[in-house]
C-alpha cells in the first residue's frame, strides 16, 4: 500500500481541469448492458472503481475496450447474470448492476454487499425497487438471487428516502420493462441525470430526472449511444477545499458550477472570494478561513455528504467555532480523530461535529480510512506545519485519478510512496 506525503505550507495557485465523474461513470457504465450494440463513453476517469465495473462488465460477456478516457462496451452478447463475489467485495457499488442485469435478463445473483468504512449502508430500498417490478428475492448464503419469471412489469415505487442507489436501480431496472413506472421521491442529484441522459440517448424513455418524481416509459429494447460524462462535483470541490486551506487563488476549468450551488456559498461564508464564469470556477481564499455557521450535509441539492470532511479540515484551521451534520452515513466523522493527531479541536459525538478553529495544524501520521475522509488529511497536511504522512492511500484511489499530481500543478508539495 502507498501513502501520500505533504510537505505543507505551500499557497496553493494555478489553473486546472476537474475529471471525469466516479459516481456517474459506474451506474453509465453498468447501463451498457442494457444496449444491444456498442456504448462509446468519453471523459470515464482511470480509478480502481471503474476499472473494477469493467471487470464486471467482462465477467459478465461484454467486450470492454478502454482507451485513455474512452471505454467501449459491446454487450451483444452479454449472457452473464450472475456476479462473483470477489468483484462484489472489491467495490460496494456494484449493486448497482442489480438493476442492469434484472433489465437485461430478468434475472441476476450477485451477493449482498454488507457494510463498509462509512456506514451499514443496506439495501432495502434497492430490494424494494426490483421487488415492485416484479422481481421475486431469494436470500441465502450471503447470496441474492432475484427473478422476474413473469417478465418486469411498470409500477409504482414510492422510496422512503431519496437514495441515489436505488433510484439508479429503478431506473435501470425499469427502462425495457412492460408499461410504465413511476419513481416517487427519487434522488436528485446531477449523476442520476447524466445517467437518465445517456440512457435517453440510447432510446430509453425517461421523464423528470432531475426532479423528485421520474417517469419511464418501457421500451423494446436500447440501441448503441454516445455519452461524456459529466465532470466530478467532489473533485471540484476537494480542490477548492485545498486552495482555501491555504490561503490560495485557484482556478477550476471544465466543471459545472451549477452542480456546486451548494458548495460555493459556504466557501464565501468562511471568506473566500468565489468568481464564476461559464464553466470556469475561481477561488481566491483569505490569509484565515472564517468560521462557518452551521454545515448540514443532506440530499441533493443539499450539502453533499460526500465534501463534509474537507469542511471540517477547513472549519479545523478557521477563525472561530462551527458546527457540522452529519445527516447521510453513520460512520463518517472518522477522519475527526485523526485531525484532533494533527492539532485540531473537533468534538465529534453522533451526528454532530463542533469544530473550534485553531491557528495551526501540525503534520503527522495519520490514516486515511475512507475515500473522501482521506482526501481531507491531505487538505490538512497542505496547511499543517511540517510534513504529514496520510497512509493507506488506496482508500483515496478509489476516487482521485492523480490527486497530488493535480495538488502539485497547483503548487503543493506532496508525493506518493510506498508504506513502510
Ligand atoms: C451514493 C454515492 C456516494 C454518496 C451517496 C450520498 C455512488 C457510487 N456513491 O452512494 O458517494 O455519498 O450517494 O450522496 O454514487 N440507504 C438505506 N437503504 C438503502 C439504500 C440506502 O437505508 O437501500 C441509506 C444509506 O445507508 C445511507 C443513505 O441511505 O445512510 C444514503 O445512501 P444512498 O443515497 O443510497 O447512497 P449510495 O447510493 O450508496
Amino acid at each position: 500500500m502507498q501513502c501520500y506525503v505533504i510537505n505543507g505550507g505551500r499557497r496553493l495557485s494555478g489553473s486546472i481541469n476537474v475529471q471525469g465523474s466516479k459516481n456517474s461513470a459506474l451506474p453509465i457504465l453498468a447501463s451498457t448492458l442494457l444496449v444491444k450494440g456498442q456504448s462509446v463513453l468519453h471523459n470515464v476517469p482511470v480509478l480502481s472503481d471503474t476499472e473494477c465495473t469493467l471487470k464486471i462488465l467482462r465477467e459478465l460477456g461484454c467486450v470492454v475496450k478502454r482507451e485513455g478516457d474512452t471505454v467501449i462496451v459491446n454487450s451483444e452478447n452479454a449472457t452473464g447474470t450472475e456476479i462473483s463475489e470477489d468483484l462484489m467485495r472489491e467495490m460496494r457499488s456494484s449493486v448497482v448492476f442489480l438493476g442492469a442485469i434484472l433489465g437485461r435478463h430478468a434475472k441476476a445473483t450477485i451477493t449482498t454487499p454488507g457494510g463498509c468504512e462509512i456506514g451499514l449502508r443496506p439495501i432495502d430500498l434497492h430490494l424494494y425497487a426490483v421487488r415492485r417490478l416484479g422481481v421475486r428475492v431469494d436470500e441465502a448464503h450471503g447470496k441474492l438471487c432475484c427473478t422476474a419469471t413473469k417478465g418486469l412489469k411498470g409500477c409504482k415505487i414510492t422510496f422512503s428516502f431519496p437514495s441515489v442507489g436505488a433510484t439508479e436501480n429503478a431506473i435501470l431496472c425499469s427502462v425495457t420493462a412492460r408499461g410504465s413506472t413511476t419513481v416517487v421521491n427519487a434522488a436528485r442529484e446531477p449523476e442520476i441525470t447524466d445517467l437518465c441522459e445517456f440512457l435517453n440517448s440510447c432510446g430509453a424513455k425517461i421523464r423528470g430526472a432531475g426532479e423528485s418524481i421520474i417517469t419511464v416509459e418501457g421500451v423494446e429494447q436500447l440501441h448503441g449511444g454516445e455519452h461524456t460524462v459529466i465532470c466530478d462535483r467532489i473533485v471540484a470541490s476537494t480542490l477548492l477545499s485545498a486552495g482555501a486551506v491555504t490561503g490560495g487563488s485557484v482556478e477550476l476549468v471544465n466543471t459545472n458550477p451549477f452542480f456546486l450551488n451548494s458548495v460555493l456559498p459556504v466557501f464565501e461564508e468562511m471568506g473566500c472570494n468565489v468568481r464564476v464564469r461559464c464553466n470556469n470556477i475561481f477561488l481566491k481564499a483569505p490569509r484565515r478561513l472564517n468560521r462557518v455557521d452551521k454545515i448540514i450535509t443532506q440530499p441533493y441539492p443539499g450539502f453533499p455528504t460526500d465534501s463534509q470532511a474537507f469542511f471540517t479540515t477547513m472549519a479545523a484551521v478557521a477563525d472561530g467555532t462551527s458546527v457540522i451534520v452529519e445527516n447521510i452515513f453513520e460512520c463518517r466523522f472518522k477522519h475527526v480523530a485523526e485531525l484532533v493527531r494533527m492539532g485540531a479541536k473537533i468534538r465529534a459525538e453522533g451526528k454532530v461535529a463542533v469544530v473550534e478553529g485553531v491557528e495551526r495544524l501540525y503534520g503527522t501520521q495519520v490514516q486515511g480510512q475512507d475515500l473522501r475522509g482521506g482526501a481531507a488529511l491531505v487538505i490538512a497536511g497542505l496547511c499543517a506545519e511540517g510534513i504529514t504522512r496520510v497512509t493507506d492511500a488506496g482508500y483515496i484511489d478509489r476516487g482521485y485519478t492523480d490527486l497530488c499530481g493535480d495538488l502539485c500543478a497547483l503548487n503543493a508539495d506532496a508525493r506518493k510512496e510506498m508504506q513502510k
